[in-house]
């Protein structure tokens, strides 16, 4: 008998492959905040001032590791004086505590002793709390193309409002994604040399506070002068939107015919829009470039890329269902804690490495 043998296959190895996507310097500049606002500032929500150029003095004082924050501001609730009373007197360790107490007030004269941060840059610091007055005393801030949404987190109130330049600069020099706006930003052209280009400006953005309902933000994606796909911003799951959907999108598509295409640069990039309810109006809140760099929210950088444009409109898609595991965690979290433990909360090998080196340098730190 003939026992034929398991048949052969043919396995053949998958490649992902990377779309390519082109990415110009122009196209970063376009984005730029002074750029698009000079043009489109009407349809914007709030006012904003945009102070350039900032002198070279301010961006050391962003970039550098320490944070001494100058001490000139009223009221300012990160420098409230604690009055010593029976609640906070803690009067049964106060002898164990006098040598400490003696280090830190040498250490706080030190500081005091210490230049204001602002000496490097006064009139610039001037015309920031200038700025913020004439804004109304709340702002939100953000360099030519970033704001600080990762370092809320050393704010009072956990989001990007501001109300003088001591909270301003401890925003900014908080966060991340400021860095990165400094050095990086020129990072994602593809087209030509990644360098900042000559006479190239960096400004600071200070936008008038408004209280914003995240659930009508929406991130929409044009490729080669075409509208191809909408996402909203925020990833939560609102059961309203499918009720809505086609309003926003008729609302979003005549903007960008009307407004936006007519007089934008680029001819792929990445607009927000805000559309607070009755939906009568659609008001640009940021531009940015077409470029991975992006958060593409709802779809990947490679659909975007190859997806085939609609003539019937862009490709709208809503989150469908609340989905706790995936979007529970606040959004830029994970840039809100050293990378080692995100690693680890994904992975339990991982969590229990981390634990057990935590572990050792504790014993290790004991035994010193
Ligand atoms: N004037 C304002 N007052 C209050 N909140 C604001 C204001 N302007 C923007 N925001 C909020 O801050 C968020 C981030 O703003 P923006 O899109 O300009 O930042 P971004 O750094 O460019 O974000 P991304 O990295 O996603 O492109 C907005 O989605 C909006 O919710
Ligand atoms: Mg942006």
């Amino acid at each position: 008998m003939l026992v034929e043998g398991p048949e052969k296959k043919t396995v053949s190895s998958a490649v992902a492959t990377f779309a390519d996507i082109s990415v110009s310097a122009q196209d970063v500049v376009n984005c730029s905040y002074s750029q698009w606002y000079n043009k489109f500032s009407s349809y914007t929500y709030t006012k904003a001032e945009i102070l350039r150029p900032v002198p070279i003095e301010f961006i050391n004082y962003l970039l550098s590791d320490d944070i001494i924050l100058p001490k000139d501001e009223q009221g300012s609730s990160l420098f409230q004086k604690v009055e010593l009373n029976s609640d906070n007197e803690y009067s049964d360790w106060e002898e164990e505590e006098d040598d400490d107490a003696d280090a830190d007030a040498d250490e706080d004269k030190d500081l005091s002793n210490k230049a204001s941060p602002t000496s490097t840059f006064p009139s610039f610091h001037q015309k920031i709390k200038d700025a913020i007055q004439r804004l109304g005393g709340k702002v939100a801030p953000k360099l030519n193309w970033t704001s600080p949404q990762d370092a809320t987190w050393m704010m009072m109130n956990n989001t990007m409002e501001c109300h003088n330049a001591t909270e301003l600069y401890l925003l900014l020099k908080s966060s991340d994604y400021i860095n990165h706006d400094i050095g990086h930003a020129f990072e994602c052209v593809t087209e030509g040399p990644q360098n900042v280009p000559e006479g190239f400006e960096y400004e600071l953005v200070l936008r008038k506070w408004f209280d914003i309902n995240p659930s009508m933000e929406f991130r929409c994606f044009v490729r080669d002068r075409q509208l191809i796909a909408i996402s909203p911003r925020d990833l939560n799951y609102y059961t309203f939107m499918k009720d809505f959907e086609n309003e926003i999108v008729d609302k979003i598509d005549l903007f960008f015919d009307s407004v936006l295409l007519p007089k934008f640069d680029s001819n792929s990039f990445a607009f927000d829009v805000y559309i607070p309810k009755p939906l009568t109006t659609v008001y640009l809140v940021d531009v940015n470039p077409f470029a991975r760099q992006t958060d593409s929210l709802l779809f990947s950088w490679n659909e975007l890329a190859t997806m085939k444009s609609d003539d019937d409109g862009p490709l709208f898609r809503k989150v469908e269902q609340a989905n706790s595991g995936r979007f529970a965690s606040r959004a830029h979290s994970q840039n809100q804690v050293p990378k080692e433990i995100v690693d680890a909360s994904l992975d339990t090998e991982a969590l229990v490495e981390l634990a057990q080196g935590w572990d050792k340098m504790m014993k290790k730190e004991d035994g010193d």
